[in-house]
């Protein structure tokens, strides 16, 4: 079974560099195969690693229940979804990458959303790894038929509400009955050293830090530059500590 690897943390706080990052370790190390899910709806992990996305699930959802009668004549509605859903699938050669776009909107979405979780199900069983960008709410973990997630990555920024926020998600976590194996905190744009105010919080928090990140400007010249962070030198900063992180996450997950 593959290992899942998601992140969690409130907006802004840097899931989607970390996720991009995480992505970027497994394919120069070719420690994968990687399915990385883009669960976000405002999507931009593509962008961060430099893809183009055109069709979303959201949008074969959509676009089916619109048009329920628009299968092709002859053709069976289930093969039909599949062979939507095949075209979604961006192939790398390191990694694919599965974006899941907008949510469902009003209406009787079961049927389609069984065919369609039935087929990540079996997609999923190609992979070694998966890595979830989430969006705050977590709902695609949520939604996921086995609730498995073998590390969840907690970003936060270097504050004490952000780490929180934190707080908050993880007393959520039991409501939403996932099966997570392990926890591991992220402080994201963090200095040399943490107060003791911070480190006291992470202590009731009850996570144990895996990373700290420092402020990095090569991020945010990638990001105005419209660079693929896979691009990234191997001596970035940020670089440096993601690919640390996931040594110890390796050995933490197996
Ligand atoms: N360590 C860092 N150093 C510099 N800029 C960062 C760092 N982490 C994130 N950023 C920038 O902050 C912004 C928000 O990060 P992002 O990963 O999109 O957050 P989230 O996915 O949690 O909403 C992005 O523009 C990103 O480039
Ligand atoms: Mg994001």
């Amino acid at each position: 079974m593959s290992k899942v690897i998601a992140m969690a943390g409130k907006g802004g706080v840097g899931k989607t560099t970390v996720s991009a990052l995480v992505t970027r370790y497994f394919a120069k190390q070719q420690k994968g195969p990687l399915l990385a899910i883009d669960a976000d709806p405002n999507s931009n992990l593509g962008e961060t690693l430099g893809l183009e996305i055109e069709k979303t699930v959201g949008d074969i959802r959509e676009n089916f229940m619109k048009d329920p009668q628009g299968v092709p004549s002859g053709m069976d509605k289930i093969l039909y979804l599949e062979m939507l859903m095949n075209q979604v699938v961006i192939e790398q050669k390191e990694f694919d990458l599965l974006v899941m776009g907008r949510q469902e909107g009003q209406g009787c979405y079961c049927m389609v959303n069984n065919i369609l979780n039935r087929f990540a199900d079996e997609l999923e069983k190609n992979y070694k790894f998966l890595l979830v960008d989430n969006e705050a709410g977590m709902e695609h973990l949520s939604r996921r038929t086995s609730g498995k997630v073998d590390i969840l990555l907690m970003v936060t920024d270097y504050a004490l509400r952000g780490l929180r926020a934190v707080g908050r998600i993880n007393e959520m976590l039991d409501d939403l009955k996932l099966d997570i194996k392990h926890k591991g905190l992220i402080v994201n744009r963090a200095p040399k050293e943490l107060s003791k105010a911070f480190l006291d919080e992470v202590e009731r928090i009850g996570v144990p830090i895996l990373c700290t990140l420092p402020n990095d400007d090569s991020l945010l010249e990638f990001d105005m530059d419209q660079r693929s962070l896979l691009d990234l030198p191997d001596d970035s900063l940020a670089v440096k500590a993601v690919d640390d992180m996931m040594e110890k996450v390796q050995e933490v997950i197996g």
